[in-house]
């Protein structure tokens, strides 16, 4: 039978893929690194039958419509192309996480449909092809097919634009708490922002200096430097969300309540809890910290008003296949 079941986790990126080098393979401008989110799991099914006429997506239940099919057909198109299949598919999908939550659920969402289908299809592939072929559904796909901590090469080709694992999930037990402030849809998708990020004259500076930045942070990761490792993350975020400012015209994805949160990071830290931000493409706030202080991060948070809920990550496993 042509059927198979995939789980992927969503991600967070500590150095952030923003600019692509090209729009249609997604092959970015930079390299990027991230670890996956144990508490936001797309689970997804995949059946190729010679009974459809079309492709049909079922995303936690319910049927999608026209524009959202479109992109998960496409990407259909390019794995059914690889095994010179013409069967439509079946999928059905459901995120272990409420959907607008904040937390991407591109990268898990793509990952597990890449994973499942390739199956189904009865495609042998390594790591890294499954890593590059999920980065034509949505780029930060890429990442969540190895395991942990994971690093995407930027590559110059279809081929060698992929992401490997630098350490697997056991190896660090960092929390990301994802403090929502606001669970309304976003107003730019991120391929829009991508492909304004040139436009901001602060982003050949952010490019030339993401190498050195690069170096210094795997470098505390290696030595599971927390501090060194907080400190960079955050300013990274600051660096991209500057791009995203400075536009033309200009991107704004900060709510009051996004600031707040921020604010009340930094003053964890006076306070002796070495705790860090990064946002992506949304208001929501991730704070990063390690396992000792996380219920105190939790605890911060909670007496927040600003803040509606809060999910808490660690590291967790890439795409894996389900019995
Ligand atoms: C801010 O992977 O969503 O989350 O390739 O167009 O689907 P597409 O973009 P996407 O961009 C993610 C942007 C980010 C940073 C990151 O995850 O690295």
């Amino acid at each position: 039978m042509k059927k198979a079941t995939a789980i992927a986790p969503a991600n967070i990126a500590f150095i952030k893929y923003w600019g692509k080098a090209d729009p249609i393979l997604n092959i970015p401008l930079n390299d990027s690194l991230s670890m996956n989110l144990s508490s936001a799991l797309t689970k997804t099914t995949v059946e190729f039958s010679a009974e459809l006429k079309q492709d049909a997506v079922v995303l936690n239940n319910k049927e999608l419509s026209h524009k959202e099919l479109k992109k998960v057909s496409k990407h259909l198109d390019l794995l059914r192309q690889r095994a010179n299949s013409q069967l439509f598919a079946l999928v059905q999908t459901t995120n272990s996480f409420p959907t607008g939550a904040g937390i991407a659920s591109s990268a898990s969402g793509f990952a597990a449909l890449t994973l499942a289908a390739c199956t189904a299809l009865e495609l042998k592939l390594s790591e890294k092809e499954l890593s590059a072929l999920a980065r034509r559904g949505s780029g930060s796909a890429s990442r969540s097919i190895p395991n942990g901590f994971t690093y995407w090469h930027k590559g110059s080709s279809d081929e060698n634009s992929y992401a490997t694992s630098l350490f697997d999930e056991n190896y660090w037990r960092i929390h990301d708490i994802v403090a929502v402030v606001s669970s309304k849809k976003k107003n730019f998708v991120s391929s829009y922002g991508h492909e304004l990020a040139p436009t901001s004259p602060l982003f050949p500076g952010r490019i030339e200096s993401l190498p050195q930045t690069i170096s210094e942070i795997t470098t505390a990761l290696k030595n599971k430097n927390f501090k060194a490792f907080g400190a960079l993350l955050e300013q990274e975020a600051l660096s991209m969300h500057a791009v995203m400012m400075t536009s033309q015209p200009s991107i704004l994805y900060w709510l009051p309540e996004t600031l707040e949160v921020m604010h009340a990071v930094q003053e964890m830290r006076t306070q002796g809890v070495a705790a860090y931000f990064t946002i992506d493409a949304g208001p929501n706030v991730h704070v990063i910290c390690e396992e000792k202080n996380a219920v105190a991060v939790m605890n911060s948070l909670q007496k927040l008003d600003c803040v509606e809920n809060y999910i808490d990550n660690i590291p967790a496993q890439g795409a894996f296949l389900v019995k």
